[in-house]
């Protein structure tokens, strides 16, 4: 079988690594890929918004499966186009899709259907968004409706920063059309965790959950970025809890996409905030997390490309996956200045003292191959990942991978995994 992965990024990395283990695919085209990926399978100069291109390399090619990563595409509809030449596709369409491409239509279905949730106020007026922030208690979380690369979601701690988040979505359009509506949201407390699961509409089959480390520094300091690592399993969730949040929060939301005609079919992404025991959505995104896939599908032991064959073929209920024993930590390295400005180009040394390793393998994410030598290409650039029997090993075999990298201007977290631990 042929699969095309479309996406550049650590994710689609790990996607094509995992699927290339499947004794079923035969080949696999990542479009547009990364130094990594070339490594996996074969990179496809077409860029994920390009879905006329896609769908003809698709089918020039004759792709059994095509699996995206990113949700730009999928907020633009590259599902249905797929699926209307007839080619078999992962993911959701453009209105299932619009569960992370409009917070406003999230917020809405959440509080239409009474999963848990923040409350929240919608505004597509300044004037009346700046009136209502005079009475609202602080803090607050302003949110743009649309995409915005992880930079739409302002947490104001005073008057002064909630105005200027107002001025900066709705006056200076920092991101475009995304900020027309905001959302004002009350601020929740807790511990956040990320629950994926893949479902094609009726079935629901939860991944082994992951946390996230979203801000930059450490200690969860600085701006909010992609995610600066990970790790799975996620001791802050009980079984009992994942039973509850699958009860209560993943069924109804499902059940409920299908109620206003917008079957979802593909990855859900739950962004979750965690505090005495109950989960509130912060918010779905409608694909694989990056950097949670890496570690994830490092602890999966199920063929991933049955998993998926088999959620475009509406036979999850077929399927039941089964992981590892064993906690994967992955750790992003990054280049200086990241989320903010820096600097590409920077030749990478030291990775093929990783190659030829099962036990920890380093996923690239902003990476080219100029004249035969990888170099730096974004502001993610690496997700070195390490499996080990326990999460404390897995962090230290991490950090010891780490420490054999270099490049002119790496940048990494130092603590990716901590947290995990105090909980053990
Ligand atoms: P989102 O893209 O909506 O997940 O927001 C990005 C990040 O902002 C989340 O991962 C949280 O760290 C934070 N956040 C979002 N909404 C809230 C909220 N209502 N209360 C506290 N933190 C939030
Ligand atoms: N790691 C956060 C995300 O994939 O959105």
């Amino acid at each position: 079988m042929k699969v095309l992965i479309v996406g550049a990024g650590g994710r689609e990395h790990a996607m094509a690594w995992k699927l290339s283990k499947s004794g079923r695919v035969g080949k696999i085209f990542i479009a547009p890929g990364n130094a990594g990926t070339s490594e996996v399978g074969v990179n496809v100069d077409i860029t994920v918004d390009d879905i006329p291109g896609l769908i003809k390399f698709a089918e020039s090619n004759r792709v059994d499966l095509t699996v995206v990563g990113p949700e730009l595409p999928l907020t633009l509809g590259i599902v249905d186009e797929f699926r209307k030449a007839g080619l078999r596709v992962f993911g959701p369409d453009r209105r299932a899709a619009e569960l992370e491409g409009s917070k406003a239509f999230c917020k809405d279905l959440l509080r239409k259907y009474n999963i848990p949730s923040a409350e929240y106020e919608k505004f597509t007026d300044a004037a009346t968004a700046r009136e209502y922030l005079k009475t609202a208690a602080l803090p607050l979380v302003i949110k743009a409706d649309g995409l915005a690369a992880g930079k739409g979601v302002i947490i104001c701690r005073t008057q002064e920063e909630a105005e200027r988040a107002i001025s900066l979505f709705m006056e200076e359009r920092a991101f475009g059309n995304a900020g027309e509506t905001v959302i004002v949201e009350e601020f929740l407390e807790g511990e956040e965790v990320s629950i994926l699961a893949i479902t094609d509409g009726t079935t629901i089959i939860p991944l082994a959950p992951a946390q996230d480390h979203k801000a930059v520094f450490d200690g969860d300091k600085g701006p909010n970025t992609g995610g600066m690592g990970a790790y799975s399993p996620a001791p802050v969730l009980t079984p009992a809890m994942e039973a509850d949040i699958l009860e209560n929060i993943l069924e109804p939301t499902i059940q409920a996409m299908e109620d206003e005609d917008r079957l979802y079919t593909g990855v859900l992404y739950a962004g979750l905030m965690i505090k005495n025991g109950k989960a509130k959505v912060l918010e779905y995104n409608c694909r694989f997390g990056d950097p949670e896939t890496q570690p994830v599908l490092m602890r999966l032991e199920n063929d991933l490309f049955e998993v998926l064959l088999a959620a475009t073929e509406e036979e999850l209920d077929e399927v039941s996956l089964s992981w590892s024993n064993n906690s994967a930590v992955c750790v992003v390295l990054a280049s200086a200045g990241y989320p903010e400005k820096y600097e590409t180009g920077k030749k990478i040394s030291g990775l093929e003292k990783l190659s030829g390793r099962t036990d920890v393998i380093a996923f690239h994410a902003g990476t080219k191959k100029v004249d035969g030598e990888v170099v730096t290409a974004g502001g993610r650039v690496l997700g070195i990942t390490a499996l080990a029997a326990s999460t404390v090993d897995a962090i230290s075999k991490a950090y010891s991978a780490v420490e054999s990298i270099e490049w002119d201007g790496v940048y990494y977290r130092t603590d990716i995994g901590a947290k995990a631990i105090q909980k053990i």
